[in-house]
């Protein structure tokens, strides 16, 4: 399926209570055969007002990050969330929430058909790789599922509150751009 017919799709779903309070499904944007693919957690107050990923003050820093290493959703990578609809207070999407959402999340990855994953922080990283998942133990390492390499570093929401780990964020950025330099065909 094309990736536009899923997002006119999505953006009318009704799976689960999001929907009830959200003011935009946030479906997610990029590039449709980026090699590279993002999944942050969900969306807050900023993307639930222009039906787009990352684009309040965290988005801005992964937006710098995402700089550093010659990437950018206009031109190589796409971004999306575990969850399409904000949580309510931008609390945890419920396990509920995540399992109703997912087959989109699912759907996406079958039309882009991503080399590499990376997991923006512990929700999307327990929900994609591992349920036990340790973000402060494990970032930046990178895992093989079903012929897909996946990473997860920190959410930069977290980065925001607790400035002390962009250096490792930094690290596990550098250490994207070697691996896409090695398995990538056309990221650069
Ligand atoms: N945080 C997320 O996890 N996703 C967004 O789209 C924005 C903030």
């Amino acid at each position: 399926m094309e990736i536009d017919v899923l997002q006119q799709q999505c953006l009318a779903c009704r799976r689960c209570g999001l929907c009830e309070t959200r003011t935009n499904v946030v479906f997610g944007m990029g590039v449709p055969d980026a090699e590279v693919m993002f999944v942050g957690e969900g969306p807050g107050a900023s993307e639930d007002e222009q039906g787009l990923p990352f684009v309040g003050r965290s988005g801005q820093l992964l937006n710098h990050y995402l700089e550093a290493i010659d990437l950018s959703r206009e031109t190589n990578v796409y971004i999306a969330n575990i969850v399409k609809c904000r949580p309510p207070q931008n609390r945890d999407p419920l396990p509920e929430e995540s399992q109703a959402c997912m087959p989109w999340l699912r759907q996406q990855f079958q039309c882009i058909r991503p080399k590499i994953v990376v997991c923006l922080g512990r929700v999307a990283a327990q929900q994609m790789m591992d349920p036990g998942f340790s973000i402060s133990r494990d970032h930046g390492k990178f895992f093989e599922k079903q012929g897909t390499l996946f990473m997860a570093t920190y959410h930069p929401a977290a980065l925001l509150r607790y400035p002390v780990n962009k250096p490792a964020v930094f690290g596990d950025f550098v250490n994207l751009r070697e691996k896409i330099t090695q398995i990538c065909e056309h990221t650069y």
